[in-house]
């Protein structure tokens, strides 16, 4: 990608043992339609909240991003096929390997990727709790924090330790762009419910929480609901401000 603005041509895709989420991305144009899907849910979620209807190229343009739990950075590729000319990209995530391949194929002068060895039962359970892992390196100033797929695999107490972490490295007036399976009438939090979207394997498949619940935790985190959708690509998902 080097200095210029990304564009849209030749992507530059992980190996398909990289690829988070079902089989299905393994097919390449597959996981670049999903790219774009998820660039353009995320442009579309901000324009609700800032009630001005651009193209989500407009909408993205000169922003500091940060995609936590970025896996195989799907986002980039999406950014990057639609031209999106971000400020800046920071990748990060528990998987060293995928982090790894990242920093070595998509990293540029405005695009980074970090490791954090955080513990999740699911994608690196021999890590460590949150509070004792060093995020020091992390950057701050982002007008986007996103978490896609990210929650859907944590449990409540880890949501809100990771809510309580990213809000300061918000900029002013930043937002974060979140997916919870998060339902009203449900439990507090239940791991791999039965009969519930998926049909379960391993630890933390699918976590689905109260949505009461879990804007109560956001909010002891200091940020507050701005726009919820339902579905946003199959998952319920929250922009989050800070609380003033
Ligand atoms: C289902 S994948 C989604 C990847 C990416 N967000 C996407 O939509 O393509 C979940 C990702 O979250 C990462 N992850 C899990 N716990 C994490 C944590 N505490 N901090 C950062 N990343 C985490 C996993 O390693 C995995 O790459």
């Amino acid at each position: 990608m080097g200095e210029s603005t990304p564009h849209a041509t030749r992507p530059v895709l992980p190996p398909a043992g990289l690829r988070a989420g079902p089989r299905d991305q393994h097919d390449d144009r597959v996981y670049v339609e999903n790219g774009v899907a998820l660039a353009t849910s995320v442009a579309q979620l901000l324009q609700l909240h800032q009630g001005r209807f651009q193209s989500p190229a407009e909408s993205l343009a000169g922003l500091n991003l940060l995609d936590w739990g970025c896996g195989s950075a799907r986002l980039l590729t999406g950014l990057q096929q639609l031209g999106v000319d971000f400020a800046r990209y920071t990748g990060v995530d528990v998987k060293a390997a995928t982090i790894d391949w990242c920093q070595q194929h998509l990293a540029a002068e405005r695009v980074t990727f970090h490791t954090v060895d955080i513990q999740n039962a699911r994608y690196n359970p021999g890590g460590r709790p949150l509070n004792e892992v060093e995020l020091a390196h992390i950057p701050s100033g982002h007008d986007l924090i996103v978490l896609r797929s990210v929650f859907t695999h944590m449990l409540l107490a880890d949501m809100g330790a990771h809510l309580a972490v990213l809000r300061p490295l918000l900029a002013p007036g930043g937002q974060i762009y979140v997916s919870v399976f998060a339902e009203y009438g449900v439990p507090a939090e239940s791991e791999n419910p039965p009969g519930y979207r998926v049909e379960p394997s391993g630890p933390l498949h699918c976590v689905r929480v109260d949505r009461g619940g879990f804007e109560g935790l956001a909010r002891q985190a200091g940020l507050q609901v701005s726009v919820f959708c339902q579905s946003i690509l199959h998952q319920p998902t929250f922009l989050l401000e800070p609380i003033n």
